[in-house]
């Protein structure tokens, strides 16, 4: 019941599988991997889609062409999709202080026009989504970056990637993946929220959402499952990159399902549409590393988890929501009564204010939320 199916329409970055361990601390612990044998590798673990920045595609520039035509035949043999292309705008130390924000304009320039070619490439290959993570747009110091500038110069890109999109004819949006830090001191577009706002400043709005990731949210000490239900309010959850994090501290990238694992109930729940039937359409994309002690049994091993894990957690969160008894603890807790407007059609402010309310009463009134939480605990851990 756990086996990953095409509808399930499960994703994953070739970077995933494909780290080697380099951290900050020492070099590679695992042997390079193919990124074309990694996803015939992936479609026999039963993914239905691939994505990759430019780099871990194309790391010879030399090899471009013969690379992509390898791809194409991976892809064409195996029938995943390319849904999401991304750019590598953070390795290189040409974007050692920003890519469409750095200080510096020709830094700038290149950086776009990188992200043009790849733009090209991804319609190509008919990738629907372009992510951009911006982890070097950010800083370090106080005055080394003027906020505001480095704000319109990253508006100003992506005023002009949309409307290359545009005038092109591509069937392309754009999502921005938020994070708070790593490898910046303090990166811009912390959090979803931020993302947002400044995606309604854009000048084709409707073009660009985000992907938010699991592990980055909650490094900045945020609940997932909220931040992408007021994501999907906005209409902007347009691509997600799950996995798993310990709290606030270095970026983890477990794979889905470990760390804060009653954060993985609710974001699957959330993800489903928490019982409204509003549910997210879109790839379920897996964005882990797997750990730098593991070799390549455990890189494979990791990325069947992620899969399984979010099944079994979909398994468990429908289960959840179909129970008789979580219909009537939610009645108990007064759920549903939030989707009543607070004034009625036709009334007025007046009406509101010279009503009288039993205070006391409200103030002593049960409102249910340990036990429908309990509720959801014992799904979660498989004994209801
Ligand atoms: C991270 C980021 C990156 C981006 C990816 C897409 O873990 O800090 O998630 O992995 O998702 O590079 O550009
Ligand atoms: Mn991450
Ligand atoms: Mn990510
Ligand atoms: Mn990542």
């Amino acid at each position: 019941p756990y086996t990953p199916r095409p509808e399930d329409r499960f994703s994953f970055g070739l970077w995933t599988v494909g780290w080697q361990g380099v951290d900050v601390f020492g070099p590679a612990s695992r042997a390079p991997l193919d990124p074309i044998e990694a996803t015939y590798r992936l479609a026999d673990l039963g993914a239905a889609a691939v994505t990759f920045h430019d780099d871990d595609l194309v790391p010879d520039e030399a090899e471009r062409e013969a690379t992509l035509e390898r791809f194409g035949k991976a892809v064409a043999d195996t029938g995943l999709a390319v849904e999401m292309v991304t750019t590598n705008l953070f390795g290189d130390p040409v974007f050692k202080e920003g890519a469409l924000t750095a200080n510096d304009r020709g830094v700038r320039r290149h950086a776009l026009a990188k992200v043009l070619r790849n733009i090209d490439l991804a319609a190509e290959l008919g990738a629907e989504t372009f992510v951009l993570w911006g982890g070097r747009e950010g800083a370090e110091h106080g005055a080394g970056k003027n906020v505001k500038a480095a704000l319109d110069r990253y508006a100003e890109g992506l005023n002009l990637l949309c409307a290359y999109v545009k005038e092109q004819g591509y069937r392309m949006r754009f999502a921005i993946e938020p994070k708070p830090n790593e490898p910046r001191g303090d990166i811009l577009l912390p959090t979803i929220g931020h993302a947002i706002a400044f995606i309604n400043e854009l000048e084709h709005a409707d073009m660009v959402g985000v992907n938010p990731e699991v592990g980055h949210e909650e490094m900045a000490g945020l609940n997932f499952a909220q931040g992408i239900t007021q994501a999907m309010w906005h209409g902007k959850l347009f691509h997600v990159d799950l996995n798993g994090q310990h709290g606030p501290r270095f970026d983890q990238d477990l794979r889905f399902g470990a760390g804060n694992l009653r954060g993985a109930f609710w974001t699957v729940d959330a993800l489903l549409g928490a019982g409204t039937g509003a549910a997210y359409e879109g790839f379920v994309h897996f964005d882990f590393k797997p750990p730098r002690a593991e070799a390549e049994d455990g890189v494979w091993e990791s990325a069947r988890a992620c899969m399984r894990n979010y099944l079994i957690l979909r398994k468990r969160a429908l289960a959840f929501r179909a129970d008789p008894e979580v219909a009537t603890a939610l009645a108990a807790a007064a759920v549903p009564e939030l989707d009543v407007p607070t004034m009625a059609q036709g009334e007025s402010l007046a009406d509101l204010r010279s009503e009288t309310h039993d205070l006391d009463r409200l103030r002593l009134r049960s409102v249910g939320m340990e036990a429908l939480d309990q509720l959801a605990m014992e799904h979660l851990l498989g004994v209801r």
